[in-house]
């Protein structure tokens, strides 16, 4: 059974204050990134997997999609998406990427963000959503970097001028990690670079972009709390195509 720690009341809360939470896309660093690699979504059936509070899902809807199916496991999550959309193009629902089934060739887009660092079985979902595309449609989705996601250490070096140093703590060994972000036990599954984008070519991908996010300079003039950015990527943004 996949974890489900945003329907924990203290990582919910947490959570919820978030810029990302708060703003929606306009708050979340990667956004401008993430936007340049979509397609164009007019009449596209999109699906959203783990949707959050839908911000996504109802931006897809905006640019002219047909349909957009979002998914996520939190039933918090998917409360306050559905109360936050009057939109009939975009159907919520519960379910658990861990188990996901998907029609086939029933989707022309596929969109995640942020969600399937949380998935054991990257590769049994990979496989699920390109049956589930028709040939040609696009998935972007973005996870946290593998390099971010391995240290865990709490006994952080500094250099001489106090900024903080990331050691890496195992890369190479994949699996759970368990961290204290928002609560305690908070548990993602780190996964090296390559296994990521090996996974998505076995499965039959084409890879169209791969980005390790960080601020350009206006970015950091305008956020210069961002600088700690540059210091190791947070964000991996991928598209591949079917
Ligand atoms: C960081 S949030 C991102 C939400 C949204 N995609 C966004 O970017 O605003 C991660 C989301 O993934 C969902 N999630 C985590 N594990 C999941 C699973 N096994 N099945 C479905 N959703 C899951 C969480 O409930 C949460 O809503």
């Amino acid at each position: 059974m996949a974890q489900n720690i945003y329907d924990r009341p203290e990582f919910f809360a947490g959570y919820s204050d978030l810029s990302r939470s708060l703003r929606g896309l306009d708050g979340a660093a990667e956004w401008p990134a993430v936007r340049v690699l979509l397609p164009d979504l007019t009449g596209k059936r999109v699906v959203d997997l783990g949707c959050g509070f839908g911000w996504f899902s109802r931006f897809a809807s905006s640019q002219g999609a047909a349909s957009v199916l979002a998914l996520d496991i939190s039933e918090k999550m998917i409360a306050r998406a559905r109360a936050d959309t009057s939109d009939a193009a975009v159907t919520y629902k519960i379910a658990d990427l861990e188990h996901l089934e998907l029609a086939e060739a029933a989707f022309d887009f596929a969109y995640s963000s942020l969600a399937l660092h949380y998935i054991e079985d990257f590769t049994g979902l990979v496989v699920t959503v390109h049956r589930a595309l028709l040939p040609g449609s696009h998935f972007v989705f973005t996870i946290e970097h593998p390099i971010y996601m391995a240290p865990s250490r709490p006994d952080w070096a500094r250099d001489a001028e106090g900024r903080r140093i990331w050691p890496l703590d195992r890369y190479c060994v994949e699996g759970a990690r368990t961290t204290d972000w928002l609560a305690k036990g908070v548990i993602k599954q780190h996964r090296k670079l390559g296994t990521t984008l090996n996974t998505l070519i076995a499965a039959g991908f084409s890879i169209r972009h791969v980005e390790e996010w960080s601020p350009n300079d206006e970015e950091l003039r305008d956020n210069p709390d961002w600088a700690t950015e540059m210091d190791r990527p947070m964000f991996l943004l991928i598209s591949v195509q079917r």
